[in-house]
């Protein structure tokens, strides 16, 4: 039966989605690229920011990374590794001024689709299991959970995955 409530409630929903799109105008303006040397005193700015460890995490900036760039500096990136066929999401992360537009969705992708190019099986992410909104990233773009892996010096991660 026609239930004019869930109606409203859909295009309510299908008005926010409109409107998530005009507002994320600037997010479909900004385009992604292969990191640059130049981009690293950037990168390393949004790394030291985001992880209270950053410098454990120094080595994956010589995986291929992916940047948003934009007005002369960085925004986000994403570094990516690939071993016999199986590809790692390695490390991400967004300036904090530029949360929450989108940018985090679009790293992902253009890292599985650069994945994808390079023939991969499936694609591997380790998220701590405190990091709520970074499984919410990883599950929004197709990740499930697989395990969850005990690390007594690190932390607890999942261990999520995506097949290609
Ligand atoms: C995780 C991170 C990369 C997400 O980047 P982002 O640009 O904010 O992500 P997006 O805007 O593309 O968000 C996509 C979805 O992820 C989820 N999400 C992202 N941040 C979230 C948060 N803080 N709380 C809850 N959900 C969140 C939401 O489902 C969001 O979709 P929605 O905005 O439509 O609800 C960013 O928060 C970050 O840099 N964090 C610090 C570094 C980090 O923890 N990296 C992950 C290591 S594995």
């Amino acid at each position: 039966m026609f239930d004019v409530n869930k109606c409203k409630q859909d295009s309510g929903n299908f008005l926010e989605k409109v409107r998530g799109i005009s507002r994320g105008k600037k997010q479909d303006n900004y385009e992604v690229r292969k990191r640059k040397i130049k981009d690293l005193p950037a990168i390393l700015r949004i790394l030291r920011v985001s992880f209270p460890h950053w410098y454990r995490r120094i080595l994956y900036l010589f995986f291929p990374t992916i940047v948003i760039p934009a007005n002369g500096t960085i925004l986000g990136f994403v570094a990516v590794s690939i071993h016999e066929r199986v590809g790692e999401i390695g490390i991400i992360a967004v300036s904090a001024r530029h949360q929450r537009l989108g940018l985090g969705c679009k790293l992902l992708m253009a890292a599985l689709e650069y994945l994808r190019r390079k023939k991969i099986t499936y694609c591997l992410a380790k998220v701590r299991i405190d990091n709520e909104g970074a499984m919410r990233l990883f599950s929004k773009v197709g990740f499930c959970n697989v395990m969850l892996l005990h690390r007594p010096l690190l932390g607890d991660v999942y261990l999520m995955k995506k097949s290609s």
